[in-house]
């Protein structure tokens, strides 16, 4: 089996990451019979912008192609380009180009990394957030009148579109189905928001209908934010709109301990375009450079993608080998106490792959 991936390191630590996740994916491909045709591309990267003046070549998406998957590090270098412009001029053109619909976040607590929360160990939490990517309280209509006079107006609208919130529903459903506790929790604040969140619970509501082995509530995302925090073991699979989603996917791992291990998609479950991989931290300009930042992120990440493309046990097998790594306190980067630099760490996981 043979699969094409688009690597795209970016910025700062995103450089030295990645390639330990490639090392992890390369031999878990040996290991279980598949290869990875990898093309690596330097824009969407501070240093390309520096150089040609913007984020991307024009002709982007012909040179990244139809791979199977992008691989993904992380942008930005806010010293020489603000972030908005870097940004903007990467990952958020990804999305809306690519139409990848579900942002998808799994928050687990694993071995060697201390939650934050009082007296929470391993397996206790194990949840996954699905977040709604293109459209709701994200929209660009809106405006701005009698600028900088007492009568100022400023109004931003939601849109909701039947197709859009009924897919990213839909894959949430399936997603709760295929886990041991099929349980699906819709994230509302329909007391407040009473035109578009009203909408949003009804399609839920209607959903449910086709799904009557998946058990469902709904919680307004004021009280499932303290939810999170004083009860995470509640939460199988949660879903939410846009806005509630990007809060809900930054408080979940955080409830499981250091950014550095978090990994997070930008999928297109219909596979008309690819899909996206990448950890959930940024470029962290403060330790880049140095051969210190924790790769775990990037390398479940990896997995994620594994199993998007469907090879389903490799993928199991380096969430494993990154359970046995993190045990082990000599192997953890600095971030989790430990004292191994980032290809250390990486190739400890590709060891204990077998
Ligand atoms: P950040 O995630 O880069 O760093 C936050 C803190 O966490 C820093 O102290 C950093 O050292 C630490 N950290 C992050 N990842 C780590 C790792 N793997 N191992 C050890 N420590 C780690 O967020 P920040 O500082 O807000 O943003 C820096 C740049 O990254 C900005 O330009 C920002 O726009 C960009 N960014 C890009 C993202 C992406 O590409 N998806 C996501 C978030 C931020
Ligand atoms: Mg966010």
């Amino acid at each position: 089996r043979r699969y094409t991936v688009a690597v795209i390191p970016g910025d700062g630590i995103g450089k030295e990451v990645v390639p330990e996740g490639i090392r992890v994916l390369e031999r878990a491909g040996q290991l279980h019979g598949f290869t990875l045709d990898q093309q690596w591309h330097d824009f969407a990267s501070c240093d390309y912008y520096l150089q040609h003046g913007v984020m991307m070549p024009p002709d982007w998406k012909a040179r990244i192609g139809a791979p199977d998957a992008i691989f993904f590090g992380a942008v930005g270098w806010p010293e020489t380009v603000p972030d908005h412009v870097s940004l903007w001029g990467s990952l958020i053109q990804w999305r809306r180009e690519y139409d990848q619909y579900v942002n998808l976040r799994p928050a687990r607590l694993m071995p060697g990394v201390p939650s934050p929360l009082a007296g929470r160990g391993p397996g206790s939490i194990d949840m996954w957030i699905v977040r709604e990517n293109t459209e709701g309280e994200y929209s660009s209509i809106g405006g701005r009148m009698f600028a900088g006079t007492e009568r100022e107006i400023v109004i931003q609208e939601t849109v909701m579109t039947r197709h859009g919130v009924d897919r990213v529903l839909r894959y949430a459903f399936d997603l709760a189905r295929s886990r041991e506790a099929k349980h699906l929790t819709s994230a509302t604040k329909s007391n407040g928001i009473s035109i578009t969140m009203p909408f949003w619970d009804e399609r839920v509501e209607t959903m449910a209908g086709d799904y009557p082995d998946v058990r469902v509530d709904k919680y307004h995302i004021d009280i499932l934010t303290a939810q999170f925090v004083m009860n995470p073991d509640r939460f199988d699979v949660v879903v939410a709109s846009n806005l509630f989603g990007d809060i809900l996917s930054d408080l979940g791992p955080a409830c499981t301990g250091t950014i550095g291990v978090a990994p997070s998609a930008n999928i297109n479950p219909e596979r008309t375009s690819p899909s996206l991989f990448e950890p959930v931290h940024g470029s962290a300009p403060d330790i880049a450079g140095r051969g210190i930042a924790n790769p775990v992120g990037q390398i479940w990440s990896g997995a994620m993608m594994l199993d998007h493309v469907g090879e389903h046990e490799a993928a199991a097998s380096i969430l494993r080998a990154i359970e046995t790594v993190l045990a082990e306190p000599r192997l953890r980067t600095p971030d989790l106490k430990g004292t191994a630099s980032t290809v250390d760490c990486g190739k400890a996981i590709a060891q204990a792959l077998g």
